[in-house]
C-alpha cells in the first residue's frame, strides 16, 4: 500500500487529458494534498527520449519494439518518480499510463492482449492507478480537434480504422475493471466535462 494517490488520464488523442491534467492539480492542492504531475511516456530524462524516438515521423518501430519501449520508459518512471512520490505521500497525476499501451499497441497496432499483460505484470507487479479518469471520444472527434491546433506526431497519422480499434481498446479495459477506470463523455461541453472530473474525484478519493 502507498501513502499517496495514483490517478491516471487517458483516451484517443484530442479526447481532453491535457485540457483537464492543467487544472486537477490545484483542485487537489486546494484540500490540502500535495500533488506530483507527470506524463507518458516521458516523466524522466531517459523516458522523454525514448517518447521523442516513439513519436518520431521518421521511423515507424516495430510494434512491439513499441510495446518494450514504453514498458521500458515506464520501468524507469515507476522507480524514479512515481513510486518514490507515492511512498513519500504525494499523490500522482499522469497524463496516460498503461491502458495506453493496450490501446494503442494492442487494440491500434493489434499485438495480443495478453503480451502487454504480461509486460504489465512484470514491470508494475499489483500496482495499479487509484483512479483512471477515461475521456471517450470517437475517433472523427479526437482527430478534427488535434489537427485544428498541431501537426500530427507518428501515432497522429495514422487512419480512422486504427483509432476507432483504439477506442475500442479503451473500453474493453475500462470494463475490465469498471471500479477503477471510470468512463467519462469527453464529446460533452469542457464545463460538464469538468464537473464530471471533479465528482468522480471527490467521490472516489477523498
Ligand atoms: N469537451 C471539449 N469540448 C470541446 N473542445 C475540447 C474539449 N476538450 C478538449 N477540447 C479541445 O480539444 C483539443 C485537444 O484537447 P487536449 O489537448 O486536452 O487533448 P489530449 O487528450 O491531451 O490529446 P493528446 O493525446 O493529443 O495530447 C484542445 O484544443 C482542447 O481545447
Ligand atoms: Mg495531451
Amino acid at each position: 500500500m502507498t501513502k499517496g494517490k495514483f490517478i491516471t488520464l487517458e483516451g484517443m488523442d484530442g479526447a481532453g487529458k491535457s485540457t483537464h491534467v492543467a487544472w486537477i492539480p490545484a483542485f487537489l492542492q486546494a484540500r490540502g494534498v500535495k500533488v506530483c504531475l507527470t506524463r507518458e511516456p516521458g516523466g524522466t530524462p531517459v523516458g522523454e527520449r525514448l517518447r521523442e524516438l516513439m513519436l518520431d515521423k521518421a521511423q515507424k518501430l516495430h510494434a512491439e519494439t513499441e510495446a518494450l519501449l514504453m514498458f521500458a520508459a515506464r520501468r524507469e518512471h515507476l522507480d524514479k518518480v512515481i513510486l518514490p512520490a507515492l511512498d513519500a505521500g504525494s499523490w500522482v497525476v499522469c497524463d496516460r499510463f498503461t491502458d495506453a499501451t493496450f490501446a494503442y499497441q494492442s487494440g491500434g497496432s493489434g499485438l495480443p492482449w495478453e503480451r502487454i499483460a504480461a509486460l504489465e505484470a512484470w514491470v508494475q507487479g499489483d500496482l495499479q492507478p487509484d483512479l483512471t479518469l477515461y475521456f471517450d471520444v470517437p475517433s472523427e472527434v479526437g482527430k478534427a480537434r488535434t489537427q485544428a491546433v498541431r501537426e500530427p506526431d507518428r501515432f497522429e497519422l495514422e487512419g480512422r480504422a486504427f483509432f476507432d480499434r483504439v477506442r475500442e481498446g479503451y473500453l474493453r479495459r475500462a470494463h475490465d475493471d469498471m471500479r477503477r477506470m471510470r468512463i467519462i463523455d469527453g464529446t460533452a461541453a469542457l464545463a460538464e466535462v469538468k464537473q464530471s472530473v471533479e465528482n468522480i474525484i471527490l467521490s472516489n478519493c477523498f
